[in-house]
């Protein structure tokens, strides 16, 4: 079972603002498209994205740096696939790096004829891993409560 994914990009002065930093709505392109591929991967079949919660831009990404994007699998539900994404930007002359954004991203399965589809369960393997599948569990209760 794949677990997670990481991207590698570097971004390209029409990705920037006046001040030089890449603009968040490109992040988050580049977040939604790690999570869609470790998702395809996980589930091995069509996904959407059904939502993104608790986006955080840490610091400005500044053009030429090269942006790392790793997207993880936290939990299940029924046909939803919730995962973290983690952005970090690296400095390549000078080697260092910094996390620039993170989010979560829910994921829904879906079947030949657009359905949503069944998921294969997450089986946490690490105290970390059954800790974040659990903030994921309260995320999911606070979304239903919402609505
Ligand atoms: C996401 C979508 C498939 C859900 O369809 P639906 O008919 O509401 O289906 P359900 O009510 O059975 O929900 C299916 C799953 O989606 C989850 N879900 C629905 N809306 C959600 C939201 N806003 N945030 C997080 N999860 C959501 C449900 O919790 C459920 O998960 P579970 O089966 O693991 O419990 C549908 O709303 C959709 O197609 N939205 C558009 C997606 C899209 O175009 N994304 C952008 C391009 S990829």
């Amino acid at each position: 079972m794949n677990r997670d994914w990481t991207l590698i990009e570097t971004l390209l002065p029409q990705d920037t603002n006046p001040a030089g930093s890449i603009f968040g709505g490109v992040l988050m392109s580049l977040m939604d498209k790690a999570a869609a591929i470790t998702a395809w991967r996980y589930a091995r079949c069509e996904v959407v994205t059904a939502g993104a919660e608790k986006i955080a831009f840490i610091r400005p990404v500044r053009l030429g740096e090269v942006v790392k994007v790793e997207a993880r699998v936290v939990c299940t539900g029924r046909t939803s696939i919730d995962m973290t994404v983690v952005v970090e930007a690296e400095n390549v002359f000078t080697g260092e790096s910094r996390e620039a954004a993170r989010g979560f991203f829910t994921m829904v399965a879906l079947d030949g004829s657009g359905k949503p589809a069944e998921v294969p369960p997450w089986d946490p393997r690490t105290d970390e891993e059954r800790r974040l599948c659990e903030a994921a569990r309260e995320r999911r209760a606070k979304r239903r409560g919402g609505e």
